[in-house]
């Protein structure tokens, strides 16, 4: 298949398309480069530098390339930033999506692969959280990845666009040639190899007095590679459909701290911090539903092969991308 992928210069976007392509797909890469990086676009991918903000941009894209589909990873995903900079996440996610949506609309192109996000149900009744959960964002970040999933809906009923969102939950990892470099770096893993790699002197820790049984906050890191997978298992769906994606396991904060001490040989040292706003206690999927429609089985059980790919991917590019 030809598949159009938005963001395709991103962490995720990148291993997406390298799998692809392994796949024998023919792949075009559609960002803004604003936060992905050139260097992150497998060489056997067309890239169109392009702007989903202008509706013009993206609908030319759309028109002269004609793909049998699209993947959508082009956002903003700072949670943090969301909560002081909102109309940024709103106008990027919503509006840049919708642009996407009737750009392809235009193009004739009915099917869409959505990067949604477990931030999408806030702070969940119950955990594991399924797919039949209230979803309640407690950010602009998540609710701007609700709004787009309704949004989603009724460009199913209204112009048959056919669509499956996947809600992440911790995605980590590497894949041999690509991985993690966010200009602004929040997340853990990337945080704490930055230690390893004495580019850090201590991780933070946020929230030690959790109701987890060490204190801290436990989450469920999938595997890059294995979320690549659930992308083209998702490009074989006829229906439109939402599913929670993780692997059903979690591990604190501290685990993963533990993890790197252990893969990286290094001693890592932490210190305690307050509580980061808005993060809920535990965030494990529920992933029954992906794994029985669609076939998906996660490779990569083990926090410790995630880490020791990340961390070898790290060593390998310790400035990143370097732009
Ligand atoms: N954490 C630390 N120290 C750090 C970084 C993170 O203690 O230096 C803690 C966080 O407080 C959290 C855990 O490590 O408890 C994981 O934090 P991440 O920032 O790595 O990831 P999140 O769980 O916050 O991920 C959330 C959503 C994703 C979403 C992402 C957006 O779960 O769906 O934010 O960046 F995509």
């Amino acid at each position: 298949m030809k598949i159009f992928v938005t963001g395709g210069a991103g962490y995720i976007g990148s291993i997406c398309v390298e799998e692809m392509l392994n796949q024998g797909h023919e792949i075009v890469v559609f960002d803004n480069l604003t936060e992905g990086h050139r260097l992150a676009v497998d060489p056997r991918a067309k890239l169109i530098e392009g702007e989903l903000r202008e509706p013009a941009s993206i609908a030319g894209a759309l028109r002269a390339e004609k793909p049998d589909a699209v993947m959508h990873f082009a956002a903003n995903a700072l949670v943090g930033e969301s909560m002081t900079n909102p109309s940024k996440y709103f106008l990027n996610n919503v509006y840049g999506g919708v642009n996407l949506l009737d750009g392809m609309v235009a193009a004739g192109v009915k099917k869409l692969v959505f990067s949604s996000t477990c931030a999408t149900f806030g702070m969940p009744e119950e955990v594991p959280i399924h797919e039949g959960l209230p979803q309640r964002p407690i950010n602009p970040y998540g609710e701007s990845k609700l709004m787009f999933e309704k949004v989603l809906r009724w460009y199913d009923e209204l112009h048959a666009l056919r669509s499956v969102s996947l809600r992440y939950f911790n995605a980590a990892g590497a894949s041999e040639q690509f991985g993690e470099d966010h200009r602004i770096e929040t997340h853990l893993i990337p945080n704490v190899l930055k230690v390893a790699l004495g580019q850090k002197p201590h991780v933070e820790i946020f929230g030690t007095d959790y109701p987890t049984p060490d204190g801290t906050c436990i989450r469920d890191y999938i595997h890059i590679i294995d979320l690549a997978q659930a992308h083209i298992l998702a490009l074989g769906r006829e229906e439109s459909a939402f599913y929670n994606l993780g692997t059903g396991g979690g591990n604190s904060v501290a685990e993963v701290v533990e993890v790197c001490r252990r893969v990286t040989g290094h001693e890592i040292p932490v210190v305690a911090k307050s509580r980061r706003p808005g993060d809920p206690p535990r965030l494990i999927a529920a992933s029954q539903k992906i794994k029985k429609e669609l076939g998906w089985e996660p490779r990569f059980q083990s926090l410790d092969k995630i880490i020791e790919n990340a961390w070898a991917w790290h060593q390998r590019h310790p400035g990143g991308y370097g732009d």
